[in-house]
């Protein structure tokens, strides 16, 4: 049912949305003085293109819909003009970010600001000494709690080839002596050498995440996670976050 719901409904909506646009394309040229609104044309592709994804904004379609709303009018008619290594280029550097979204289910999508505040607030109550974030995508948290507590060190676990690569330079540009990214798995990491664990990641990885966090954190330590819930047993403490799109904060105490 969620493949459905989030594959096959969004997919309605562009088409239903595109056909609308469409109709009152061809109604205007018909309509209007010969040669002043031309169909098929590359202005009018884009201008297709902005108002299918405006309708999707009102019909609160993701971002990411929005785009695909925007150049599919463009994409239909000049496909044949991108060449095909142009595909090929984009699909492996896809690949190389969303490294992680097949094998683990896990996409790439970072904590905002605010949620980076509410961890370093955590970390200075928790009296933290080494903090990791789990899947640490650009290094956003790793840069934000190093920079935020000098005397805390902070690491990031990353898997996702170019992800890892670019979170390596953010790092090594922001020159925090203690921040670092390590290329691993999250499930080769020794979480028993952390105070405070954080973790960004879906609902998938969660029961086993936690279980192994039971098997290697030690008592007191914290296990964090934004979103996403361990099934089965009910957080120590939720943490509300005042930013727009309402992040909790779920607590474990170990
Ligand atoms: C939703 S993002 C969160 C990024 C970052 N923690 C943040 O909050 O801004 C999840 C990240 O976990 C990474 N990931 C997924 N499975 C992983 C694994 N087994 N080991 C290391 N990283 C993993 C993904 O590549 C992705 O970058």
């Amino acid at each position: 049912m969620s493949v459905l719901r989030n594959q096959i409904v969004p997919w309605i909506k562009v088409l239903a949305c595109q056909a609308l646009v469409l109709a009152i394309v061809l109604l205007l040229s018909g309509s209007l003085t010969p040669g002043s609104l031309t169909p098929g044309t590359l202005p009018v592709l884009l201008g297709q293109g902005a108002a299918a994804a405006g309708l999707g904004l009102l019909l609160r379609m993701p971002r990411i819909w929005l785009l695909v709303q925007f150049l599919l009018p463009v994409a239909v008619v000049y496909g044949d003009a991108v060449p095909a290594w142009a595909y090929l280029a984009a699909f492996v550097l896809c690949a190389l970010v969303y490294w992680n979204s097949a094998s683990e289910q896990v996409p790439l999508y970072l904590t905002n600001r605010r949620t980076w505040q509410a961890l370093a607030d955590l970390v200075a109550a928790s009296q933290a000494g080494r903090v990791v974030d789990l899947g640490s995508g650009m290094g956003g948290v790793v840069t934000f709690l190093a920079r935020a507590h000098p005397a805390v060190e902070v690491s990031g676990l990353e898997t996702a080839p170019l992800v890892v690569a670019a979170s390596k330079l953010r790092v090594a540009f922001s020159r925090l002596p203690n921040a670092r990214i390590v290329y691993r798995s999250l499930w080769d990491a020794d979480l028993g050498t952390y105070d405070v664990v954080y973790c960004f990641l879906s609902p998938v990885p969660m029961a086993r995440l936690f279980e192994k966090s039971r098997r290697e954190m030690r008592p007191g330590t914290l296990f964090v996670s934004n979103s996403f819930t361990v099934p089965g047993r009910a957080a120590d403490r939720i943490l509300d976050v005042d930013d727009a799109r309402h992040t909790q904060l779920h607590i474990y105490t170990l």
